[in-house]
């Protein structure tokens, strides 16, 4: 490992707790009235998650992604999103399923939500691996999280440092 690296969570830890989350996934959503649901990853982060999220699903899926940037870091305080790229699925009346890396703020899915509430989703989720609560500014629950984590920087397994380290099979620290 990269000196500069820490291991957090190994690659099984990973495995074993993808596995856990897709199994109550499952089982949460086996008991909705569900046609199919509408999974969306949200780029770039979740983009190893997701893909390894959604093999654990044995629900009908349709799998969909959006990428959306924060108007830079000095927006924190609105939280305001801007929409790269935006789903091709209509979610009108779908359950639909947000995928993050890792909820930090709070601010993006905040911001994220209101603007898929308005398409009128029959109902929407957030599930994502990493859990910081330690930094939230707003009220944000995800309905699934794989772990919580400290306030460090962290990153593999699709979260970056300045575009480096997505690749990992593993969650490390960047030592300070
Ligand atoms: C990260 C992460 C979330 C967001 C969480 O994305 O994937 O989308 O930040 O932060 P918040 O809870 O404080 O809003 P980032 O902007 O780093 O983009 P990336 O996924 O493309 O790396």
């Amino acid at each position: 490992m990269d000196d500069s690296l820490a291991l957090l969570i190994s690659e099984t830890e990973i495995k074993q707790k993808v596995e856990e989350m897709g199994r109550k996934i499952n089982h949460f959503y086996a008991g909705q009235d569900l046609d199919k649901l509408v999974v969306i990853g949200i780029l770039r982060g979740s983009f190893i998650f997701m893909a390894d999220l959604a093999r654990q699903l044995t629900i009908p899926v349709e799998l969909d992604f959006m990428d959306v940037s924060s108007y830079g870091r000095s927006s924190v305080t609105t939280g305001m999103v801007r929409i790269l790229k935006d789903i091709s699925e209509d979610i009108t009346n779908k359950h639909v399923l947000l995928i993050e890396d890792i909820v930090d703020s709070g601010l993006t899915l905040k911001y994220l939500s209101k603007i898929l509430w308005a398409r009128s989703p029959r109902s929407l989720r957030i599930c994502t691996l990493l859990n910081k609560p330690s930094r939230r500014r707003t009220e944000l629950e995800p309905d699934f999280y794989g772990f919580m984590v400290p306030d460090e920087f962290i990153v593999g397994y699709g979260l970056d440092y300045a575009g480096k380290y997505r690749e990992l099979p593993y969650l490390a620290i960047v030592k300070p």
